[in-house]
């Protein structure tokens, strides 16, 4: 039988009983796989990662390591609930990497996105790697591969989705306990492990993070005014009802300046683009028809609390022509 294909008679995980079902079976087969020997999994703190990280740690406890690398290019409190989550309610054994200076010296200057994307991949391979060669005795390397990534790609995984690229006297064996699961069965699992809500059903975020957001050569200013600006359109989207509905929606910063004003003095300072988004499957997409005073709220919003920032503009574009992302 091809362990990467799901049987037919597998049933589709939409209930906590049949969660709890795959859970019991999962630490069973994770307990006799590893054994007594120790397990390494990065853990962005998305969704999968997060829901493999909580049944090793059902399965095996402290033999596992996570490793946290903060690049910098995360959402606003996102390392902070990594580690208050997995660190403090779960006791795991968790490794947080402050790598933000690391990743933003190396992405200055840089403006084109393919290369920002290679960098910022290339970078936390090798940040995953220094963090690996200081522990000893790890046998396993944890993946929070899903199944859509193995029938959509041709040889195994997307890039983006795993640590591949370590290399060659760096090898483990892959532990990847959800490889045959859905995303929505992957949430119902999370759910299940007492993940938090807005763990489990957080809408799409690439791999890049905010990187791709901050438009042409990044910068520590507009950095700061695309995570705070997207903190403030989540939080609007989450108390409008929006959440949870809009498939994906967050916020851009471009690399140009626009003339305004504010307490009666002239401003030069960035427009702020909001982009929310409905799909199936990410290939195409429509725009969002967000309330129009919604709209404007959290324009107010965005222009009085957010430094460096005056103006704020809705993108009413599709895809295709657009992209869902702007790099
Ligand atoms: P686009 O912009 O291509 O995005 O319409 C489609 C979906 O893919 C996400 N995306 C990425 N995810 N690494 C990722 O892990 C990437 O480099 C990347 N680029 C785009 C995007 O957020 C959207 O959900």
């Amino acid at each position: 039988m091809d362990p990467n294909k799901r049987p037919e008679t597998m049933e589709r995980i939409t209930t906590p009983e049949l969660a709890n079902a795959f859970i019991d079976e999962q630490i069973a087969a994770l307990r006799e796989q590893i054994g007594d020997k120790k397990v390494l999994l990065a853990l962005s703190g998305g969704v999968d990662s997060s829901v493999v990280a909580a049944l090793l740690i059902k399965a095996v406890g402290k033999q596992l390591v996570c490793v946290h690398v903060n690049h910098g290019l995360l959402r606003k409190g996102e390392p902070e609930q990594v580690i208050d989550v997995f660190r403090n309610q779960m006791d795991a054994n968790l490794v947080y990497v402050d790598a933000v200076d690391r990743f933003l010296d190396k992405l200055a200057g840089v403006a084109e996105p393919e290369k920002k994307r290679k960098i910022i991949g290339a970078e936390f391979i090798r940040v995953f790697e220094e963090e690996a060669r200081k522990l000893d005795g790890i046998e396993f390397l944890a993946q929070g591969t899903i199944y859509p990534d193995i029938l959509e790609s041709d040889d195994g995984v997307k890039a983006h989705h795993n640590v591949g690229g370590l290399p060659e006297d760096l090898q483990f064996e892959l532990v990847e306990p959800v490889k045959l699961l859905f995303k929505d069965e992957v949430r119902v699992v999370g759910k299940a492990l007492g993940l938090p809500d807005n763990m489990v059903y957080r809408q799409p975020f690439p791999g890049p993070g905010l990187g791709v957001r901050c438009l042409g050569a990044i910068t520590r200013d507009r950095l700061e005014a695309v995570r705070e600006s997207d903190a403030i359109l989540r939080e609007e989207f989450a108390k409008n009802g929006l959440e949870g509905k809009v498939w994906q929606y967050f916020t851009a910063v471009p690399d140009f300046k626009g003339v305004g004003i504010k307490d009666g003095k002239r401003t030069f300072a960035y427009p702020v683009i909001i982009r929310a988004v409905n799909t199936k499957d990410a290939m195409t997409a429509t725009v969002e028809n967000v309330p129009f005073d919604l709209l404007q709220h959290i324009t107010q919003r965005i222009t009085s609390e957010v430094e460096n920032v005056n103006r704020v503009l809705f993108d009413l574009t599709p895809k295709p022509s657009a992209t869902i992302e702007w790099e």
